[in-house]
């Protein structure tokens, strides 16, 4: 492991390494096994392209039957009042009647689940949750509970373990945090 990388014009640090992650994930995916084990087949709902590391190491750890998929959530700007426009995109079957279980890399604002949870309860789900490898709580703003969050950090900006910095980044197993 690299102490100091550089990506684009910055430089990061080594702030998580690959073992307290995987501890973090053990234990996100122990409140999962409890929780889900006597619902029909749940479906994990991966957010691209960020929570690929992510849900690969979670799903392995994952006791009950369950599906997964990946959707994505394109932005454009739109001829509304709200200005940006995010749509889910890439979920062609239904989910009517089934438990989600969104997967996220990072909930920052919020504002992209918040896009996400209200496009996925029109389609008439049996229930969402959320489950992210990150939460920022000192950012989030938006009232959605998260309620499987594996680590909290404050508001820094990171890196690896799916997560970039304008694209680059993502392969990372440890997780590095940008220098002053
Ligand atoms: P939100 O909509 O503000 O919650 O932001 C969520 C998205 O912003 C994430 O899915 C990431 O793509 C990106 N993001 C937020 N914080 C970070 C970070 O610290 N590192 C990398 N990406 C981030
Ligand atoms: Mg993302």
């Amino acid at each position: 492991m690299k102490d100091i990388i550089q990506l684009h014009d910055r430089k990061f640090r080594v702030m998580i390494p690959a073992e307290e992650i995987d501890r973090a994930v053990t234990a996100v995916a122990e409140r999962l096994n409890a929780d889900y084990a006597d619902k029909p087949t749940p479906l994990f709902l991966g957010i691209l392209n960020g929570s690929f590391m992510f849900m690969s190491d979670l799903i392995k750890k994952i006791e009950f039957q369950n599906e997964l998929s990946f959707v994505k959530l394109s932005s454009y700007e739109g001829t509304s009042s709200t200005g940006v426009v995010k749509n889910l995109i890439g979920l062609n079957s239904s989910i009517e009647g089934r438990h989600v279980i969104i997967v996220e890399d990072i909930v920052d604002t919020g504002e992209s689940i918040e896009h996400m949870v209200r496009d996925l309860q029109a389609r008439k789900p049996a229930s969402i949750e959320v489950c992210t490898l990150f939460f920022k709580p000192a950012s989030y703003s938006k009232n959605f509970p998260i309620r499987y969050r594996a680590m909290e950090i404050g508001n820094e900006f990171i890196v690896g373990y799916g997560l970039d910095y304008d694209q680059l980044g993502r392969s990372l197993k440890d997780v590095y945090v940008v220098t002053e």
